[in-house]
């Protein structure tokens, strides 16, 4: 990730200010650590003509967004309403064994971080996690191992747990 790919990214949303948004958000997926770094933050309020002040409004509002390096894949287990009572609570708990690392942390290889979220609107299939775009559903112990190890051996593929949504 450089300045370089900071720009062409901005330029492909046309510098528009409107895209600040979007433009953070692909920032953030190639930074391969799922962050924004402060210095893209610098980028971005420049290309967009937008305050800098104004890009960390929306860097700190949005929980998808962090401004500190996470893991290659970021798990985040919906702990909404209707997850809740599918056991999210039990479906924490198999990620942290299955990882070894506790919720918001982030695995020593770098590979994961585990993370809470919000109802990803995939109720019917809950408990649920969400990593990167994708959501898996009707989560069981065998099924967080296979994810967890598929994300740690960095081979992480819907067909080898399909997408449920
Ligand atoms: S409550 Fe978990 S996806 Fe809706």
């Amino acid at each position: 990730m450089n300045e370089d790919t900071v720009k062409k990214i901005a330029q492909g949303y046309g510098n528009d200010p409107q895209q600040l948004i979007a433009v953070l958000l692909d920032i953030q997926a190639a930074s391969g650590k799922n962050y924004v770094d402060r210095k893209w933050a610098d980028e971005v309020s420049k290309l967009l003509d937008v305050p800098l002040s104004k890009v960390f409004d929306v860097l700190t509002f949005y929980a998808m967004f962090s401004t500190k390096p996470r893991g290659e894949y970021l798990i985040e287990i919906c702990q909404s309403a209707p997850c809740h009572f599918c056991d999210a609570k039990q479906v924490i708990n198999w990620f942290e064994t299955a990882a070894g690392i506790k919720m918001d942390e982030t695995s020593t290889d770098g590979k994961i971080t585990l993370s809470r979220t919000s109802c990803a609107g995939a109720c019917e299939i809950g408990p649920i996690a969400k990593i990167g775009d994708d959501v898996y559903g009707n989560l069981d112990e065998e099924k967080v191992k296979t994810l967890v190890k598929n994300c740690l051996e960095g081979n992480l593929k819907k067909e080898t747990l399909p997408c449920q949504k």
